[in-house]
C-alpha cells in the first residue's frame, strides 16, 4: 500500500503551499490536481472549445501532453507555469471541472500519480473521490477576504496585473461554482481533519498538519 496524504479545501485556503511544503519534507510525490484542470482550460480556451462542450473536452483531457517538471508545468513541452495562474485560467479551470465526463477522464491520470515512497495529492475531491483510502486527509479553509487578500499577494509577486475586489468576487463566484456542482463538489472527506487557517501562519498549519501525519503514519504501521 502506497501511503497517500489527501490536502483539500477552496483556493486561497493554503493547501497549495501546505501539501508541497509536505511533500517536501517526506521526500514523498506531489500532484496539484487543479493545476491539471488549469491546463485543460488553457488549451481547450487555445484550441476554441466551448468551456460546456462535455464530449470534446473529455477527449482534449484523454489526450491532454500535460508534463510536471521540478516545479514547472508543461503543456505539449511549452512552459505555461505563469499562464495558467491567472484568475481567467482559475475560471476556465473551475466550469472544465463541473463537467462529470472531464472528472472521470482524469481519474486515472490522478491515480497514477500515486507512487513510492507516498504522494501528497492538493485539490478539491483528492479525499471524497480520488483517493478515497488515504492514510489521512486534510481539509484546509479560511474566510473568503483572508483567501483573497493571500491570491493578492501570490499574483502580485508572480508579476501579474491584480485588483483586489475583482479578485474577491472571482473566488467567492468560483467557490460557489466548486461547492454546489452536482459531482465531486467541494466538501469535507467523512473523517477528515478540519482546519480554519484565517488567523494561522503557514508554520502553525504545517506543524499541525505534521502531527497528524506522524499518527496517522503509526497507525498504518501497526
Ligand atoms: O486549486 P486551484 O485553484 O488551482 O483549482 C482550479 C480549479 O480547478 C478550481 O476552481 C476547481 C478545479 N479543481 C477541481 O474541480 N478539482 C480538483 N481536484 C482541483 C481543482
Amino acid at each position: 500500500m502506497i501511503p497517500v496524504i489527501t490536502i483539500d479545501g477552496p483556493s486561497g485556503s493554503g493547501k497549495g503551499t501546505i501539501a508541497s511544503l509536505l511533500a517536501e519534507r517526506l521526500g514523498w510525490h506531489f500532484l496539484d490536481s487543479g493545476a491539471l484542470y488549469r491546463v485543460l482550460g488553457l488549451a481547450a480556451v487555445r484550441q476554441g472549445v466551448g468551456l460546456d462542450r462535455a464530449a470534446s473536452l473529455a477527449e482534449l483531457a484523454r489526450a491532454l501532453a500535460v508534463e510536471f517538471v521540478d516545479d514547472r508545468v508543461l503543456l505539449a513541452g511549452e512552459d505555461v507555469s505563469l499562464v495558467i495562474r491567472s484568475e481567467q485560467a482559475a475560471a476556465a479551470a473551475s466550469q472544465v471541472a463541473a463537467l462529470p465526463t472531464v472528472r472521470e477522464a482524469l481519474l486515472g491520470w490522478q491515480r497514477r500519480f500515486s507512487r513510492p515512497p507516498g504522494l501528497v495529492a492538493d485539490g478539491r475531491d483528492m479525499g471524497t473521490v480520488v483517493f478515497p483510502d488515504a492514510a489521512l486527509k486534510v481539509f484546509l479553509t479560511a474566510s473568503a477576504e483572508e483567501r483573497a487578500r493571500r491570491r493578492y499577494k501570490q499574483l502580485k509577486e508572480k508579476g501579474l496585473d491584480v485588483n483586489f475586489d475583482n479578485l474577491l468576487a472571482e473566488i467567492e463566484e468560483r467557490d460557489e461554482r466548486d461547492r454546489s456542482r452536482a459531482v465531486a463538489p467541494l466538501r469535507a472527506a467523512d473523517g477528515a481533519l478540519e482546519m480554519d487557517t484565517t488567523t494561522l501562519s503557514i508554520a502553525e498549519v504545517l506543524g499541525r498538519v505534521e502531527a497528524a501525519v506522524c499518527k496517522a503514519l503509526a497507525r498504518a504501521v501497526v
